[in-house]
């Protein structure tokens, strides 16, 4: 059951780096819904960080994060910001100083722009014994969350294949040393490859073929379970069009996921006699199973906050703070997993198979 804000007894101090358009919408909001005490914002831009200051309710702000770290000692910051000239993620450099000064890191993805920049990370964090976490939303939808556990259920049998579909392209070959042209594949790979990881695991290898027109791809994967999946990157599609699609088959079942919020799970079927059946109503016990949310209520549900698992990020990370234990999803380990997948699509050329884990 989701408690409100006010209702807490216990939260944890925050700071906030980054007045921008996305944190606007999706981040601050979601403080309505956790433990959270917001004690100051910082931002560059000085209006910016006074504006969301008196909208979101924190007490102080800034312009520097170093002073704001010195003079409000948080016990985490949350860091919702962009990219630097050269391309490279701006939070990266401030998760490291947030450590230093002692506090956990929350952050958006993408955590950063090379898995070199992910050790390190993770070697301070488990010296500092400090949590980072990146803001994962895939895996905190709750319709990507009921496919994880129809997939764990014995009925589903062992996933051993998956399909996902994300409106994406990727620069020419020759392009894809320079950061500044590949932000926009680093910022949404961290979206299905989040996915990918979560339900199926690690990827062994994959290969992949190109579009020249619009720069969209398939790619073909195996999981080190075994499992194959394919990753469809639609560049070119329309933008009225629902972006997603998810399907996983198990054995004799399957589940698709449409547009991130109507679930349909295929139960398996005892017997079916071919060529003899007059009915496709299936008995109730196998029939299929469907989900889609009613956007009638004035329920929390059918919050884009919620549906797309933002306040479910946020809660995660401030239970593993007040509770002491260790992150299990949005971790340092999942960031290196992505980046691992992007770093080979970097220099992998089209139709050669490219290992990323033995
Ligand atoms: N998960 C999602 O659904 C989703 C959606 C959109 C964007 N994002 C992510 O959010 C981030 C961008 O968020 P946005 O739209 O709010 O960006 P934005 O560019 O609108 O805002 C970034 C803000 O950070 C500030 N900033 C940068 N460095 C700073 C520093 N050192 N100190 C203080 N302020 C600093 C800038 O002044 C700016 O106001 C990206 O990482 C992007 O990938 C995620």
């Amino acid at each position: 059951m989701i408690k409100y804000n006010f209702e807490y007894e216990k939260k944890v101090k925050v700071c906030f780096i980054g007045a921008g358009g996305h944190s606007f919408r999706n981040v601050y909001p979601t403080f309505q819904y956790a433990p959270i005490d917001l004690l100051a914002i910082c931002d560059m831009n000085e209006d910016r960080a006074r504006d969301y200051a008196r909208q979101f309710g924190a007490r102080n702000y800034y312009t520097n994060h170093h002073e704001m770290l010195e003079k409000e000692r948080p016990d985490a910051v949350f860091i919702v910001t962009a990219y630097t000239s050269e391309g490279r993620v701006q939070a990266t450099e401030l998760a490291k100083d947030i450590m230093k000064a002692g506090a956990h890191v929350w952050m958006e993805k993408p955590t950063a722009a090379s898995t070199d920049e992910i050790k390190q990370l993770m070697s301070m964090s488990e010296e500092k014994n400090l949590l980072v976490m990146t803001g994962l939303k895939k895996i905190f939808f709750p319709s990507i969350e009921k496919v994880k556990e129809i997939m764990d259920t014995p009925a589903f049998g062992k996933p051993s294949s998956i399909y996902i579909r994300y409106p994406q392209s990727i620069p020419v070959l020759e392009e894809r040393g320079d950061l500044t042209k590949m932000t926009g594949f680093l910022d949404h790979i961290f979206h299905p490859g989040s996915v990918l990881h979560y339900l199926m695991g690690p990827i062994r290898d994959f290969s992949y073929l190109r579009e020249p027109n619009n720069g969209g791809t398939v790619t073909n994967i195996r999981f080190t379970s075994g499992a194959v999946g394919t990753m469809h990157m639609t560049a070119g599609m329309s933008k009225t069009s629902p972006l997603e699609r998810l399907e996983v088959i198990g054995e004799g079942s399957n589940v698709i996921v449409e547009n991130g919020v109507k679930v349909t799970y295929y139960r398996e079927l005892e017997s079916r006699n071919y060529g003899r059946s007059a009915s496709y109503l299936w008995d109730n016990k196998s029939a299929p199973l469907y989900w889609e949310p009613e956007f009638s209520l004035g329920q929390l549900y059918n919050k884009n906050i919620f549906y797309l698992g933002y306040v479910q990020e946020v809660l995660h990370f401030c239970e593993a703070i007040l509770e002491e234990k260790p992150l299990e999803k949005g971790t340092l380990q999942e960031s290196l997993e992505i980046l691992k997948l992007f770093e080979a699509y970097c220099t992998a050329e089209q139709g050669t198979l490219t290992t990323i884990n033995e």
